[in-house]
């Protein structure tokens, strides 16, 4: 599980050419914070392919190098779908800091994904600081969250067709 904020920890952040600019930014504001930022890039604005920096991310987190990353694309979307396939990896794509809240509380988010054409720099610091500092609450969720990891037998659930 991913504790509260902890200066200090390693952080790994990276974005393809459409999140470079609020990358750039929010590298800085975790440094400020006290964490130790690994900058994964890109490291320009010049056209990359955002599967290439969230795969080295990912590993990470899944393999337990890291416990968190932060990721950045234009939508958020082509950065969570390559995070949401490594295993223990829980990305979510929050575009304000209420979701971002809820992604922890409820869903255990281990990477954020921020959407970076669609939020500004102002509310990108205020979603980065409510993921880091929001806690999981467990309970129900952490049941929920653990089934994430589990094929639909082990859910005990109805496959589609098989109900008489
Ligand atoms: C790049 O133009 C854009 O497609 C990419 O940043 C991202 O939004 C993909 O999901």
């Amino acid at each position: 599980m991913v504790d509260v904020a902890r200066p200090g920890e390693r952080i790994p952040i990276a974005s393809d050419h459409a999140g470079f600019e609020l990358k750039e930014r929010l590298r800085v504001v975790l440094g400020a914070l006290g964490y130790e930022v690994e900058d994964i890039g890109t490291h320009s604005t010049a056209s990359t392919d955002y599967p290439d920096y969230a795969h080295p991310l990912s590993q990470q987190v899944s393999d337990g190098t890291v416990e968190r990353g932060v990721l950045l694309c234009g939508t958020g979307l082509g950065m969570s779908y390559v995070a949401n396939r490594y295993a223990g990896v829980r990305a979510a794509v929050a575009w304000n800091p209420e979701i971002a809240g809820l992604a922890r509380k409820h869903n255990d988010a281990n990477v954020l994904v921020l959407p970076a054409r669609f939020v500004s720099d102002e509310d990108a610091v205020a979603i980065l600081k409510t993921w880091l500092e929001t806690p999981f609450e467990g309970g129900r969720h952490g049941a929920r969250v653990s089934k994430i990891e589990q094929t639909n037998e082990q859910n005990g659930a109805v496959s589609p067709g098989s109900a008489s």
